[in-house]
């Protein structure tokens, strides 16, 4: 871009990010959706970055509340952040169960069981009382400091007014995005012929690296609580830290309990199995903590996680359903994504119509073709995916599915770059799609 061209773009994007965040924040109208506006100010902030000189400071990327921080930069955790061994069965819930109480002998073993909430896990530190840092897990020794973008998070107190705080303590916890969030930048994304963000998790991770803290405000995450850490702490078991974190202000979850029995486990996850379906977030399983800190120190821990807690993975879900057609999406890009149109069928609490299904290669994988019975499955991902299909149900003189040729929208002939998956439409000046 020629200097001249890119002072003027950045000229006419802060004018108009100025006022639409006039709009937001002094008479609370979004103007534009959050997405047009995340594409603005990102606009912006690339082209500050490669033309500084055009950067003024009062431009929106410079304003307080949204900091800039260009690389994040690493720190050591005091605690190390550990990982949890996953199960997949009841079985092997016994054997851990079995395990623990071998190691404990002669003494009453109390569980906790909670939901295995499914973002971003984050380190937040406190001192005096104040939210002084915010880290990613990282590698578990070293994480990523994303303070200003944590800061954001409304639920999460910035102080704390209570008595008998200790002078120095963390709290570990997961940030997500809801799902309504995620689901309404969904439908922004495919309002514009955008492909979909993959999941929610990913679009937390996404937000939480993002450079400007006033794109990541508007992006509403939340952050569950679910440990806290400080030396000589004043609590005996994590039930109690679950209370207190409570009292002091954290988002912390009501849908723990006390477990006594593998019995009284296996019923919270019998219970928690489709229940998890009406949360704001995503869960793909429970962790099962003993509850007493003493006992958690006489477990010990193995390289990478504790012996005092698992986790439990409920298997993702699946359902079958009739492919009835397939159609193509141009994105902003003319990258083609072509999505399955499924006659609906109930899967993970929600009625699905549609699934991804990524590229023409995914398809030609499948094999699949018009009429088919495939399985679709809702794993990590809100929008469910093709898995495969039931050859036993394939209907007679069926054709494999031949991808389109040319663009659904301005009939361009497509083509497919060397080494690529996807298809593109190349008419990005006429291609309607790709210039609204
Ligand atoms: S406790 C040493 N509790 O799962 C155990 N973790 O694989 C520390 N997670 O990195 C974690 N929900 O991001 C714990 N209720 C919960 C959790 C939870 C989600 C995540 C966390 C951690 C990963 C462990």
């Amino acid at each position: 871009m020629l200097p001249e061209t890119a002072s003027q773009r950045i000229k006419e994007l802060s004018d108009k990010i100025n006022y639409y965040n006039d709009q937001y924040y002094q008479h609370d109208t979004s103007v534009i959706s959050d997405y047009e506006f995340d594409m603005l100010l990102e606009e912006l902030i690339k082209l500050e970055k490669e033309f500084p000189q055009f950067r003024t400071p009062d431009s929106p990327t410079q304003r307080v509340g949204g900091t800039i921080t260009k690389v994040f930069q690493t720190v050591e955790h005091k605690y190390p952040m550990l990982s949890l061994s996953n199960t997949y069965s009841e079985q092997e819930i016994a054997e851990f169960d079995t395990r623990v109480r071998k190691a404990l002998p002669e003494v009453k073993v109390e569980y906790v069981c909670e939901l295995k909430y499914d973002g971003v896990a984050i380190s937040v530190v406190y001192e005096n009382g104040i939210l002084t840092r915010a880290v990613t897990r990282g590698d578990g020794i070293r994480g990523d400091d994303v303070t200003n973008n944590v800061k954001t998070i409304k639920t999460l107190p910035l102080k704390i007014n209570a008595p008998d705080i200790p002078a120095y303590f963390e709290v570990r916890g997961e940030v997500f995005l809801p799902l309504d969030v995620f689901e309404k930048i969904n439908k922004e994304r495919e309002d514009i012929g955008e492909p979909p963000l993959a999941n929610p998790r990913n679009a937390a991770s996404g937000t939480l690296k993002m450079q400007d803290s006033s794109i990541v405000a508007r992006r509403k995450l939340d952050c569950y609580i679910y440990s806290l850490l400080c030396d000589n702490s004043p609590i005996q078991n994590h039930c109690d830290a679950l209370q207190l974190l409570k009292k002091w202000g954290f988002n912390v979850p009501t849908s723990y309990i006390k477990a006594h029995s593998l019995a009284e486990i296996n019923e919270y996850i019998k219970h928690w199995e489709l229940e998890r379906f009406k949360l704001p977030l995503g869960t793909d399983g429970i962790v099962i903590k003993v509850n007493s800190y003493k006992q958690q120190d006489m477990l010990g821990m193995t390289a990478k996680s504790p012996r005092w807690a698992i986790a439990y993975k409920y298997k993702a879900e699946s359902a079958s359903t009739i492919l009835e057609s397939i159609e193509y999406q141009v994105g902003r890009t003319g990258a083609i994504t072509p999505v399955a149109n499924l006659k609906p069928v109930q899967l993970a609490g929600t009625r699905v119509k549609r699934a991804s299904l990524h590229n023409a290669n995914e398809i030609q994988r499948l094999d699949l073709r018009l009429g088919d019975t495939v399985f679709v499955e809702k794993g990590g991902e809100i929008i469910p995916k093709v898995t495969g299909v039931d050859l036993s149900k394939r209907p007679p003189h069926t054709e494999p599915i031949k991808f389109i040729d040319r663009c659904p929208e301005c009939g361009s002939m497509l083509i497919r770059k060397e080494g690529e998956a996807n298809h593109y439409c190349p008419n990005e000046k006429g291609c309607p799609v790709q210039i609204k």
